[in-house]
């Protein structure tokens, strides 16, 4: 008897949780849905790094179509990918992204041209006359390869020296061509390719500081003299160690007024529930504010394949589903993560965190965010691997099912959520030997 109750309760949770589904499914169809649709709707690029050897991962590209407008190889364009030995061009990766970035419509960035790192050794063994043309001929040759299909290229990236000094960071073309290495590049680029904007590229720079406004010398330098630049890329990668500055929209404001556009080219800010939400809401925030502040790019589409993994820093966790950060980036977009903004379409996220872990068992955490309506009430799905089994629950009211492998959780006292505001259950599980993390269905809303 009791097992028949339990099937037919596990036939009605599925039905939710496919009706859940479906729910989401509709929603994210409609226009202001996307990162990339709310971001065109505020006449901005929204972009991600994009990976080659990861376009056949049917979640990552189903998530890198449809949510981002831009991309950007991530290692694929660079001097030691498309020029290991000299003279001898291999673009079958970038072309790759770049191929599947424009059959979506994307836009793509170019990176980068002129850097001292992933700079294959034969260059740097290279004598001045000899680096200045193997430079241009690499500049002329890939920006060929690609002319009229990329829409900035980080011509020059991370050419100044971190810390007080704004000197210029030593590398083989600063060392045997002198501060000069980089306007040659830019004009050597502008010819080209007449049609790509030309990017200066810098970490460290986001807030007013020594190196910041020693690039920002150079750049008013640039235009005084009629060397061509358009564009600015500010990396933004962010942790505890270098938070987002409190004066990051003023530098980027600063930079614009000399009559250059400006990108968040690589972010990522380390963290996890509401404080990275809110950090991220910041610099979206910053850069609409900035009429010139033209895209925002984030450095990968999921945690999982971050140069930064450890510190979850992107807007999709390792199972490609929606993090709080996301639902704050698609808020401050003026998306609504459901319908048109106040027409009151509830939504809601929920994202897993192990916050305990032992020999025998584990602590888990879900947090549930609101999208951008208050919402009244929520429930979600948490799946534990068998032979895992729940110890305790708190800050839930539980049901389960699934032969007690699938627990639905609803509210206890905790329902009504303001607009992005955030709570969270727990639970105790005993592993019984096996250690996978549970599985967080959709957030439902109502
Ligand atoms: O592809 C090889 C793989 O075959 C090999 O097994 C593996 C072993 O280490 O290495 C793989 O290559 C790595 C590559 O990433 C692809 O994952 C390189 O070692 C590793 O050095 C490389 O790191 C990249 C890093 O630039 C190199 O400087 C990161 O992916 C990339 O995200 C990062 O991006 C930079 C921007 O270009 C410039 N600004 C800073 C940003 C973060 O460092």
């Amino acid at each position: 008897m009791r097992m028949t109750l339990l099937r037919l309760a596990g036939a009605a949770t599925a039905g939710l949780v496919a009706a859940a589904a479906l729910t989401t499914a509709a929603h994210s169809a409609e226009a202001a849905d996307t990162l990339g649709s709310a971001a065109a709707g505020q006449g901005r690029s929204f972009g991600a790094a994009v990976a080659a050897n990861h376009l056949d991962e049917a979640g990552y590209t189903a998530t890198l179509n449809r949510e981002f407008t831009s991309a950007t190889p991530e290692n694929e364009m660079k001097w030691d990918a498309t020029e290991p030995t000299r003279g001898t061009f291999t673009f079958a990766a970038a072309d790759q992204v770049v191929n599947h970035a424009r059959g979506q419509g994307m836009d793509v960035r170019g990176h980068t041209l002129v850097w001292h790192s992933q700079l294959p050794p034969w260059v740097g063994g290279l004598g001045a006359a000899d680096l200045r043309t193997a430079m241009n001929d690499h500049i002329n040759r890939v920006m060929g390869h690609y002319k009229g299909r990329i829409h900035s290229w980080d011509v020059v990236n991370e050419a100044f020296q971190d810390g007080g000094s704004g000197a210029r960071r030593s590398s083989p073309f600063q060392d045997k061509l002198g501060d000069g290495f980089i306007e040659e590049a830019f004009r050597t680029a502008r010819a080209a390719d007449p049609a790509a904007k030309l990017c200066y590229n810098d970490y460290n720079t986001d807030g007013v500081n020594a190196k910041s406004t020693a690039v920002y010398r150079m750049v008013q330098d640039f235009r005084s003299r009629g060397v061509p630049i358009d564009c600015v890329g500010f990396q933004g990668h962010f942790n505890g160690n270098s938070p987002v500055p409190a004066d990051f929209q003023a530098n980027l404001q600063r930079f614009a007024d000399l009559g250059v556009d400006v990108q968040i080219t690589e972010l990522d800010i380390e963290g996890s529930g509401t404080a990275q939400a809110d950090s991220y809401a910041r610099v979206v925030t910053a850069c609409l504010a900035v009429d010139r502040c033209t895209g925002i790019t984030v450095w990968g589409v999921t945690d999982r394949y971050s140069w930064r993994s450890a510190g979850t820093p992107l807007l999709f966790d390792g199972d490609y589903r929606a993090k709080p950060a996301y639902g704050a980036v698609l808020t401050a977009l003026g998306g609504d993560g459901g319908g048109d903004p106040g027409d009151g379409t509830a939504s809601c996220t929920a994202t897993y965190t192990r916050t305990a872990d032992w020999n025998g068992g584990y602590n888990g955490q879900v947090t549930i965010t609101a999208g951008s309506e208050p919402i009244g009430s929520w429930s979600t799905t948490v799946t534990f691997p068998s032979p895992q089994r729940v110890q305790a629950a708190w800050n839930a009211t539980t049901t389960w099912d699934g032969g007690g492998s699938v627990m639905t959780a609803r509210p206890s006292w905790n329902g009504p959520l303001a607009a992005g505001a955030s709570t969270s259950f727990g639970f105790t599980v005993t592993k019984n030997g096996s250690d996978a993390a549970p599985a967080v269905g959709a957030c439902t809303a109502s």
